[in-house]
Formats: structure tokens, C-alpha cells, sequence
């Protein structure tokens, strides 16, 4: 069982920590995608809404945290997590389209294609990734061979080796019976490389050594694996932000075991992602802290 860590610091004092970085975070995104003075501009409008919208920034605020940790002080975490919630958001606008998994309703605001079109959601997506590259290729503070590092890791990780593949794996193979081991596969693409990503980089940027890296990789996983199951585990209960329903007859791990086999793969999945985040950081981090409050649902003891 997990329990909340204080780290040091009072919970409250976390609390506070976790809203100030959200605020750069969104700062630093406003900053960074294109103005949209112009009201036919649709390409930067649908930008700025589909990332600026009010999601969790969860991806951002776990690679900063996890620099931190591995003793980075500087702002290309920061700058790191924006990128990466580009991605993540190129991700979303695609994952919501009629011919994937017809979403209407995203970050509780109708979804890009339904407000913009559908034209401008594919180029959105292009857009948003392409903003994505451009930034971490950008950060002049950084050494050039870790940059092209950086780019790397985010590219195998959109492509062939990672969200594109997953992506396609479930909206295909979804359609038919699979192994466990073949749907958690299918999450580990989707869902985990993402957050392998952001583990990897957090690494590179604080220049850890190289005995973290795996570790740090190993939670990425089993985080992956467990955010999927705790997103597939909630696909049916009421939400204002997001479509409900939307896995109804795919090949799911809910399909499998149901919502009690799902939760006590959910709870082996994040005791896991503790323990290498144990072995990675030691035990004075606040990436366990920030793992109970996006898992809070599950009630985590
Ligand atoms: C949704 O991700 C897509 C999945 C990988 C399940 P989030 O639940 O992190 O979405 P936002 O960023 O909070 O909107
Ligand atoms: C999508 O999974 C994961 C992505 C890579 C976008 P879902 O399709 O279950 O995500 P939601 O439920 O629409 O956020
Ligand atoms: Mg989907
Ligand atoms: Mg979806
Ligand atoms: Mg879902």
C-alpha cells in the first residue's frame, strides 16, 4: 500500500508548490504557441484552445518534479514539460476525431474538430508537435548533443516505436478478442512511452548518473500501465470534462477482469511505480506525493 510522504514539507505547502507550477506551466505555454490576434487564424485559435484548456498538466508538473529531484534548479524542465504537453495535446485533439474515437467533449469544451473543423484538427495536431520539436530543439541554455537527445527520445516516442503505434493498435486490434498481455502492450504505447519520455528527460536535463535511468524508466511503465487502467476504469462514470462510454465493446482490461480485477491490477501496478521511484530518488521525493492526488479516485492507502 502507498502512503502520502510529506517530503519535509506540509501537505499544504505541496499543495501550493503543485499550483504555482501549474501556473508557469500555463504561463510558459501562452508564451510559447502563436499569438491568434487575427479571428480567422483558426490554426493558432484551435492551438491555444486545445492545449491552454484546463486539463491536469500532469506530464509537465511530473518532469519538473522529477528533474528537481534528480537535482536540476534551472527552467528547461519547465520548458521540457511544455513540450510535452504539446504532444499531449496533439495527442487528445486526434484521439477525439470522428474517424478515431468521435469524441464531442474534451477539457470540458466541445473538441477541436467539432468547434474548428476537421481540416483544422489534423493541422492543429501537425502543428502542435511540430511547436513541440521546435521548442526543445530551442533551448539555447542547453548543449547542442543533449538537445539532439531530447529530440530524439520525443520522436521515437510519437512515432512508430510509440503513440502512433499504440493509437493504432487500439483502434484496430480493440475492435477483436485480445491477450492481456496484448492490450497492456497496446497501453504501454498509447499511454506509458509518454511517460517514459518525460522520465528520460528529466534524466538528461539534471545530468543524473546513469544508474537512475532505469529505475526511472521501469516507474514510467508501470505508471503508464496504471493511468490507463484508472482512465478505462472511469470511462463510465459521470464526467463534465470528457465523453463517457467511449471504450463500450473494445478489448479493454476492464472488458477482461471488470472494475475489481482492473483496481487490484491498478494497486500492483502503482505499488511497483513507487518502489522504482524509491530506487531511483530514495525516499525524500514529491513524486509520491503528486502520484496520490492523481490517483485519488482509487482512494490509494
Ligand atoms: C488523457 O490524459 C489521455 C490518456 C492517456 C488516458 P489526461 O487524463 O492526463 O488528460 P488531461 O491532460 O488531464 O486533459
Ligand atoms: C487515449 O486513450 C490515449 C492517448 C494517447 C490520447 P483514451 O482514448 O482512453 O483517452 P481519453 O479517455 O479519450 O482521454
Ligand atoms: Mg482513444
Ligand atoms: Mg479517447
Ligand atoms: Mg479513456
Amino acid at each position: 500500500m502507498l502512503t502520502v510522504k510529506t517530503c519535509g514539507t506540509s501537505e499544504s505547502t505541496f499543495a501550493d508548490h503543485l499550483a504555482e507550477l501549474r501556473v508557469s506551466i500555463d504561463r510558459r505555454l501562452d508564451e510559447l504557441l502563436p499569438e491568434s490576434g487575427n479571428e480567422r487564424d483558426l490554426i493558432a485559435l484551435a492551438m491555444r484552445d486545445s492545449t491552454l484548456a484546463p486539463g491536469k498538466r500532469m506530464r509537465p508538473i511530473l518532469l519538473v518534479l522529477a528533474a528537481n529531484s534528480l537535482g536540476h534548479r534551472g527552467a528547461q524542465a519547465l520548458e521540457l514539460g511544455c513540450a510535452v504537453e504539446m504532444i499531449h495535446a496533439a495527442s487528445l485533439v486526434l484521439d477525439d476525431m470522428p474517424c478515431m474515437d468521435n469524441a464531442q467533449l474534451r477539457r470540458g469544451r466541445p473538441t477541436v474538430h467539432l468547434k474548428f473543423g476537421e481540416d483544422v484538427a489534423i493541422l492543429t495536431a501537425i502543428a502542435l508537435l511540430s511547436r513541440a520539436f521546435g521548442v526543445v530543439a530551442g533551448i539555447a541554455e542547453l548543449p547542442a548533443a543533449t538537445r539532439t537527445q531530447l529530440v530524439e527520445v520525443l520522436a521515437n516516442t510519437v512515432g512508430m516505436q510509440g503513440l502512433v503505434r499504440g493509437q493504432f493498435q487500439d483502434l484496430r486490434d480493440g475492435q477483436q478478442a485480445r491477450s492481456a498481455e496484448q492490450i497492456a502492450l497496446t497501453n504501454t504505447l498509447k499511454t506509458g512511452v509518454l511517460f517514459g519520455a518525460i522520465m528520460d528527460m528529466a534524466w538528461l536535463v539534471s545530468g543524473a548518473t546513469p544508474c537512475k535511468r532505469s529505475p526511472l524508466q521501469n516507474f514510467a511503465l508501470e505508471l503508464g500501465q496504471a493511468f490507463q487502467l484508472y482512465d478505462d476504469l472511469h470511462d463510465s462514470s459521470p464526467d463534465t470534462a470528457k465523453d463517457q462510454g467511449k471504450d463500450a465493446g473494445k478489448s479493454t482490461l476492464m472488458a477482461l477482469y471488470g472494475p475489481e480485477g482492473v483496481t487490484l491490477r491498478l494497486y500492483e501496478h502503482l505499488r511497483k511505480a513507487q518502489a522504482c521511484l524509491d530506487e531511483a530518488l530514495g525516499r525524500d521525493h514529491q513524486l509520491g506525493d503528486f502520484l496520490q492526488l492523481i490517483f485519488a479516485k482509487v482512494a490509494i492507502r
